[in-house]
């Protein structure tokens, strides 16, 4: 990895979808690039960002484990992270007792486990030289009871909890936590959740472009969160005051496989 005076972001789930979009509005601000995902793609992003004339490292790590979060780390041989974008994630669809536990596990390892551990130790080396910026990928699935994808929303409500949680711990430091809530947006993600045949995978749904330009944007300015979109903004808002009875039969009717035209 060469230096360069370009400061660094790190990108996890860069390979496709919203933290693809992240990692070139890094590189399109200057960033030098760091990405990360689990499969072998992840190259041909690297491969696409590297076009866009900044220095691109790109590593295939499984970060559901603190083992993969722990190469990623040694990837970064000494250099400062300014930006983390703790972008991976899954999703997982169908009732939670047909899920095979082994998908759940890797949805709450991924989502939770692994995301927070490469926060904390990316985290203490900014407060160690007090800066930084975060940008966590939450979602707006966090604010209701995910029928149909119970383990995925419970994660994403964990995120966003957590998000705000931390940046107040570090409200003295000029270090920045902001959290990303993307609606329903156009990514693998359906694909890989085996949601395809639900009413939501089969939706019209935001652009991924845009909803990291959102993120990258709310980041800069050091929002402590940002939700995309003026129909995401008016459901995160109806959640946050429906009772939790309704929005998980709301969500039911989104995520039930089958709800789907195919
Ligand atoms: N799409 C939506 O509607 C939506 C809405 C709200 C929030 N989000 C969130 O947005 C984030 C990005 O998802 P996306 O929609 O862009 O979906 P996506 O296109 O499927 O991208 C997910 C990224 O995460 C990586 N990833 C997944 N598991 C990983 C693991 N164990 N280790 C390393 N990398 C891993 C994937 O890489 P590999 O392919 O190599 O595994 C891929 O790069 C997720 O946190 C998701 O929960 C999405």
């Amino acid at each position: 990895m060469s230096q360069t005076a370009r400061p660094l972001a790190l990108v996890t789930g860069a390979s496709s979808g919203i933290g693809r979009e992240l990692a070139k509005e890094a590189a399109n601000h200057g960033y030098d690039l760091l990405i990360a995902a689990d499969q072998p793609e992840i190259e041909a992003a690297a491969t696409e960002l590297r076009a866009l004339n900044v220095n691109v490292d790109a590593l295939q790590v499984d970060l559901s484990t603190t083992e993969g979060v722990d190469r990623l780390l040694a990837a970064l041989r000494g250099r400062e992270v300014e930006a983390l974008f703790a972008n991976a994630g899954i999703g997982l669809g169908h009732a939670f007792l047909d899920q095979e536990f082994e998908k759940v596990r890797k949805v709450v390892d991924t989502n939770v486990t692994g995301t927070i551990y490469l926060v904390q130790k990316v985290g203490q080396a900014m407060r160690a030289r007090n800066a930084g910026r975060i940008l966590i990928t939450g979602s707006i699935a966090g604010f209701m009871p995910g029928s149909f994808q119970a383990v995925y929303n419970g994660t994403k409500a964990f995120l966003n909890s957590f998000s705000w949680a931390i940046r107040n711990e570090l409200k003295e430091t000029k270090i920045t936590v902001t959290c990303l809530m993307p609606g329903v947006t156009e990514t693998e993600f359906f694909e890989r959740g085996e949601l395809m045949d639900t009413s939501v995978g089969q939706s019209k749904k935001d652009d991924p472009a845009e909803v990291a330009k959102t993120g990258f944007e709310a980041l800069m300015r050091g929002d402590g969160d940002v939700v995309y979109g003026l129909k995401n903004k008016l459901q995160s808002a109806m959640a946050n005051v429906l009772p939790a009875a309704v929005t998980a039969q709301m969500h039911r009717g989104m995520a039930e496989p089958g709800s789907g035209k195919e």
